[in-house]
This record gives structure tokens, sequence and C-alpha cells, in this order.
């Protein structure tokens, strides 16, 4: 079975091509344009979506090695993003399964994210899976493929976004986890004991609190000593977010009794995560799946593998499909 992924939720128009549990073409064509304005402006987005689409598309179907005629299914991004992203990857697909009478596959982002794990690692369940991202902090329980109690969410920013504007504060570019990340691998994490908001509590997060505590602690320096610092403050902020998620994860874990715990999403690339829950799962004999860094990130690979397992249950779409900007379930 051959499938296109397609995405374009935020600011990465991407597509691969997956067959019978293999990748082989992972395209991605990342947006520049929205470094000068610090964060992604939609309006710009949908239009760089929309130059780029087509010989994306192009290049991960050559890539790979085929052409149209020989994919079975096209999965797309429907949500949660970027309404107006979300319509240019949506209606191309649309396009394409019209002219080539393909049958298409609505994914949402989040779980493909999730998915991505089993690009690398043998499909299976139940796991606990906390997902990480830009727009997303939540923690699922995965019991069957598709099928997911909710177990925690983030009640303001999530991860990528406390990262992103704490890291903005610092005068880093958007968007600034990979670089705190980076920045963070050559200074200690106890230079400054940041809060871990919500730790004692429940399965729920708030990184708001930490990204205010930052703000004021910057404002109490002056420029020479946060320059001089900055290894040292991006290491006690990762310090401080990577606490939170591991001891979320590590209660989820203990509530479901699962065995099996994954991360997902833009902030499971981040090295001081990495390595708490490589530590968490040793210590108490958990299996811990992680994707590899190029599929952490948004990505059309993890479209694709969730596209093929919604195929096996029979889950395809039609052209009444919608985008939909946030998570529902
Ligand atoms: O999953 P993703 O590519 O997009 C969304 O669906 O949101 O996640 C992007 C987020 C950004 O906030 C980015 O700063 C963060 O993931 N990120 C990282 C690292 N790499 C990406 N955060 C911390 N450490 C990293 N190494
Ligand atoms: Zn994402």
């Amino acid at each position: 079975m051959n499938i296109l992924g397609i995405e374009s939720s935020c600011d990465e128009t991407a597509a691969a091509v997956y067959s019978d549990g293999e990748i082989l073409s992972n395209v991605i064509a990342s947006q520049t344009v929205h470094e000068r304005f610090g964060g992604v402006v939609p309006e710009l987005a949908s239009r760089a979506h929309h130059k780029t689409i087509w010989s994306t598309v192009e290049q991960a179907l050559s890539e790979a090695g085929t052409e149209l005629r020989h994919i079975d299914y096209i999965a797309v991004t429907r949500g949660p993003g970027l309404l107006g992203s979300l319509l240019v990857g949506l209606s191309f697909a649309k396009g394409l399964s019209i002219a080539h009478n393909i049958p298409l596959i609505g994914v949402n982002h989040i779980d493909a994210h999730l998915y991505a794990n089993f690009i690398e690692h043998e499909e299976s369940y139940p796991f606990v899976g906390l997902i990480v991202s830009g727009g997303h902090t939540r923690l699922v329980h995965v019991k069957e493929p598709l099928k997911h109690d909710v177990l925690g969410e983030t009640r303001d920013d999530a991860a990528g976004e406390a990262f992103d504007k704490i890291g903005k504060l610092l005068g880093l570019p958007y968007p600034a986890g990979p670089e705190m990340d980076k920045l963070a691998q050559d200074g200690n994490p106890g230079f400054h004991d940041f809060p871990r908001s919500m730790m004692g509590k429940g399965l729920d997060f708030s990184f708001s609190g930490l990204k205010t505590s930052v703000l004021y602690y910057l404002q109490e320096k002056d420029e020479a000593f946060i320059a001089e610092n900055r290894h040292h403050i991006c290491a006690s902020v990762s310090a401080a977010i990577t606490d939170v998620l591991t001891a979320k994860l590590k209660r989820a874990a203990e509530k479901t009794g699962t065995k099996q715990l994954m991360l997902a999403g833009g902030v499971s690339a981040n090295s001081m995560l990495r390595k708490k829950t490589g530590i968490l799962a040793e210590r108490s004999g958990y299996k811990l799946m992680i994707p590899s860094l190029q599929y952490c990130t948004d990505n059309a690979a993890m479209i694709a593998i969730t596209g093929s397992i919604m195929a096996r249950k029979g889950m395809v779409g039609d052209l009444t499909m919608k985008p939909f900007a946030r998570l529902e379930t």
C-alpha cells in the first residue's frame, strides 16, 4: 500500500511517501518568512504553502521513485492548525484525489505526532503518550489504534510555546526551542530555581507562570549579566519545563499501569527531556518510544503512517471533509 502524506497545518509545507512499513521520502519546505516577525503570520503562511505545495509533493514522489498513479491513498492533515494553511493542503489533496481518482484520508495532526513513533518502533498498544508541541501539551492513554483518553492538558501555554516565548525574552530567534536546547547543553540547570508549576497536582500543566517568572527575573538583571549567563538561564528554564513534563509522565504511567511510554511533537526533540524520560524509563522498567529528530517536528511522514493505520480501519474520508482549527477531543 502506497500512501502520499501532505502536511500544511502551520509553517512547514511537507510531503512524504510511505509504503508497506517504510518511509520512501520525507520532504519539508520550512518557511523562513516569519523569522523577522518573531512568530508565524497566518496570511504569509498560507501564501507560502500555496507557492511550494506542488513542488514539495512532486519532490516527495520523485525521491520515492513513484508516481501518482501508484498511490493508493492521499493522507492529508485536517487540523488542528491555522485554517488558511490547512485549507491549502486539504484543497490541494482534494484536487489530486479528483484528478487521479485516489481516496482521501483526513488526518488529525496531534494523533500523527504520536503515531510518528511507529515509523521506527513496532506498533504496540496500550501506551501513555506525552504530546509536547508548539501548540499543544497533553497526556493521553491510547488503548487501541486511534482511540485515546485524555489524561491531562495544559491550562495555558504549550511547552513549545513556553520555550519560544521565554527564548524571545532572551533575544533568541523564533522558534527559540532548538536554540535554547543548544545553549542549555553548556549551562548549569541549577543556576536559578525557576518555578515548577502544578508539579504536585494532577496531570494538567501550566507554563505561563514560568514565563512571567523569567520576565521578572530578567527585568532585575542588566544586559551584560544576561549575555554572560544566557546558557545558564536556558539550562535552568529547560530544567523547570522538563522536570514538570517528566514528573507528569511518571504519574500518568503509574495511574494507568501502562508499561509503554511515548514522547511526541517538536519538544520531544529536546535533549534534556529525552535524557530525563530515558532515566525514568530505565529505572521503572518502561519501554520508551521517542521519534528520531526528523520525525519530532512537523513532517508529512507522520501524516502518511497515520493514514496507513486509518486505512486499515476503513477510516476513509471524502470531498466534503473540512479543516478544523482546534482539537475537540
Ligand atoms: O510539533 P512542532 O514542530 O509544531 C507544532 O505542531 O506545534 O513543534 C514546534 C515546537 C516549537 O515550539 C519549537 O520551539 C519546539 O517545538 N522545539 C523544541 C526543540 N525543537 C523544537 N523545544 C525545545 N527543544 C528542542 N530541541
Ligand atoms: Zn506539530
